[in-house]
């Protein structure tokens, strides 16, 4: 076993202090998702939207790593790991994980309206006004319901070559992240840590599923000192 391919959700940060989407009645924190996080929303109140990555922005600078993200980091002793998020904090990379793919782009880039190639760091607030280099308004660096996931491919690609997958916080429902793990078929082992696991159609197909109802701070834990020879 070399390769680990690793999926994680809104749950490996929740215990760095960071809400995940549908655990508070579908409402993130206190928004519907759809006013700030689609196309529409965008189009109908720029500044509200801005906002509210701000805060989450914000957030980011008083949030730490958890034992999950730094868990993950040990296995890179032995063995070659990505790590494909859904999550835009920054966590793993402050852990130390040295390969993230980020499907659902990432708070600290910000981007232009007019050409979404021109992309930058961005640690601050974005605010009505800010634009690119074209002069468009620049908007979060985010993938917004409705929009294309360009990670998407890079992603299949190393499920496709996992010896392993752990899948960790996520309530497996947003596509197409939540099928990646449909195109591990060489991985020998998959664990899913979650303390709410949600079976889903591509998770229901895999025989000899290693379930760790916990949360990710315990259950990581557990799934990395089996994968090191420790357990
Ligand atoms: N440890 C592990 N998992 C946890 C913890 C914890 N301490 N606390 C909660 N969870 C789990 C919940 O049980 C749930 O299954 O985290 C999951 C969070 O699910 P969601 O809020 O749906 O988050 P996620 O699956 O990452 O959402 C996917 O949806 O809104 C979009 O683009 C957004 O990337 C996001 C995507």
């Amino acid at each position: 076993m070399n390769k680990i391919v690793v999926l994680t959700g809104a749950g490996v940060s929740a215990e760095s202090g960071i809400s995940t989407f549908r655990d508070a009645g579908g409402l993130w924190e206190g928004h519907d998702v759809m006013e700030v996080a689609s196309p529409e929303g965008w189009r109908r109140n720029p500044a509200l939207v801005l906002n509210f990555y701000n805060q989450r922005r914000r957030q980011l600078k008083e949030v730490e790593p958890n034992a999950a993200h730094f868990a993950l980091v040990e296995l890179e002793k032995r063995y070659e790991v990505s790590i494909i998020t859904q999550n835009v904090d920054d966590l793993h990379e402050r852990a130390g994980s040295s390969r993230v793919i980020h499907l659902h782009g990432e708070l600290r880039k910000v981007r232009s309206t007019r050409n979404p190639g021109l992309i930058y760091e961005w640690t601050e607030d974005i605010n009505v006004g800010d634009t690119c280099e074209l002069g468009s308004q620049l908007r979060p660096h985010i993938v917004w319901f409705g929009e294309a996931v360009p990670m998407i491919e890079l992603a299949a690609e190393e499920a496709s070559i996992a010896d392993a997958v752990i899948i960790i916080g996520t309530s497996m429902q947003v596509y197409p992240a939540a099928g990646l793990v449909g195109f591990a078929d060489q991985a020998e082992r998959i664990f899913y840590v979650d303390p709410k696991p949600a079976i889903n159609y591509e998770l229901s197909r895999i025989p000899g599923l290693s379930v760790f109802a916990e949360r990710a701070t315990s259950g990581v834990r557990k799934v990395v000192d089996e994968l090191m020879g420790l357990a």
